[in-house]
């Protein structure tokens, strides 16, 4: 495996504001890169930079080993590109669309025909060859849109909210379509404001605040980064009170609440966990020294967006 995208110390003000602040970031070869991040986070900036529409203030990006500063020519070629919203082509059918597209690319036309109609297929709009582009559905405008990026075979996908605006089932389709260009070899770096929805897609996640990076890799070891907390949960027999003054103690352990708090049974305990798993260990067997009578001893699995969340207010800068 080898860096296809290499962005160093990439930066963008936009007059006194920085909406990009030193971006370190390097993508291997084949992976499906998450870039998260809220509104204004720099995403978009990234994004244009990439696709060598927007000149950096400092810094530098490649692409394929070409600088998007001195080789644009080079890069676009390697790039596909679907920005974050969908241009208006009113009076064109669908495969006039793709057709305009692939002879911007130079295609000859005796290629582009049957391109045009495998690049329908792959994203499932087949039936819509002389549709208008004006009568089709977001999602299937947002298919079509991706299809266009396809035209001249990029090794490298730069989608900006592809998912933005689609029903839950166009999100699941834009999902497995983004798989199938991943098993074809395609590197694809696409932005999403929701961590959860992309997490099973992508072999790395980057997660973006005010221009910044801070946190980076795949979601265990963001998780690590950001030391989010962990929710355990003990079921005892007895009393819990001994279990709950122990627990107090524990420098590691934090907002304690017992099954009458949260409506379930009287003899679960609920903590957070800021600990490591030797720690967590350590814990449970010290309860089972003073003999607490346990009958489960949990962790629950952490919520993805609590990992968003606590990265984008702040935890860590
Ligand atoms: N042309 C511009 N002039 C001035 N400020 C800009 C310009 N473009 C973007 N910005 C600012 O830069 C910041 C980053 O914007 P950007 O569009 O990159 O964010 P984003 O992460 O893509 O957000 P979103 O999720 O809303 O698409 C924002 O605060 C935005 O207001
Ligand atoms: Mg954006």
């Amino acid at each position: 495996m080898s860096a296809i995208i290499e962005i160093s110390g990439l930066t963008k003000q936009y007059g006194s504001f920085t909406a990009l602040d030193h971006l370190d970031l390097t993508i291997e070869e084949g992976a499906v890169f998450g870039f998260i991040g809220p509104n204004g986070a720099g995403k978009t900036t990234t994004m244009r930079i990439l696709t060598t529409l927007l000149k950096p203030s400092e810094g530098e990006a490649k692409i394929g080993g070409y600088s998007v500063m001195t080789h644009p020519n080079e890069v676009r070629r390697m790039i596909g590109y679907m920005p974050d919203f969908f241009g208006v082509y009113d009076d064109m059918k669908v495969w006039e669309y793709l057709d305009f597209f692939a002879a911007c690319y130079d295609i000859p036309e005796t290629v582009r025909k049957g391109m045009i109609g495998d690049l329908l297929d792959l994203v499932d709009l087949g039936s819509k060859h002389d549709e208008m582009v004006e009568s089709l559905s977001r999602g299937m405008k947002q298919r079509l849109c991706l299809a266009r990026t396809l035209a001249h075979d990029p090794k490298v996908l730069i989608l900006d909210e592809p998912a933005s605006g689609l029903d839950p089932r166009a999100r699941i389709e834009m999902r497995e379509l983004l798989r199938e260009l991943q098993n074809m070899g395609k590197t694809i770096f696409f932005s999403s404001h929701i961590l959860s929805e992309v997490a099973d897609i992508c072999t790395d996640i980057g997660i973006m605040e005010a221009g910044k990076l801070v946190a980076y890799g795949d979601i265990e070891q963001m998780r690590q980064q950001l030391q989010v907390s962990r929710l355990i949960q003990v079921r005892m027999l007895g009393d819990t009170v001994p279990l709950k003054d122990l627990l107090m103690t524990h420098e590691k352990v934090d907002a304690i609440t017992d099954g009458r708090e949260i409506e379930l049974t009287p003899d679960i305990v609920r903590f957070d966990f800021t600990g490591d798993d030797e720690e967590l260990s350590q814990l449970l067997l010290s309860l089972i020294e003073k003999k607490i009578q346990i009958i489960s001893f949990s962790e629950e699995v952490g919520d993805l967006e609590d990992v968003f969340m606590q990265a984008t207010q702040g935890v860590i800068n």
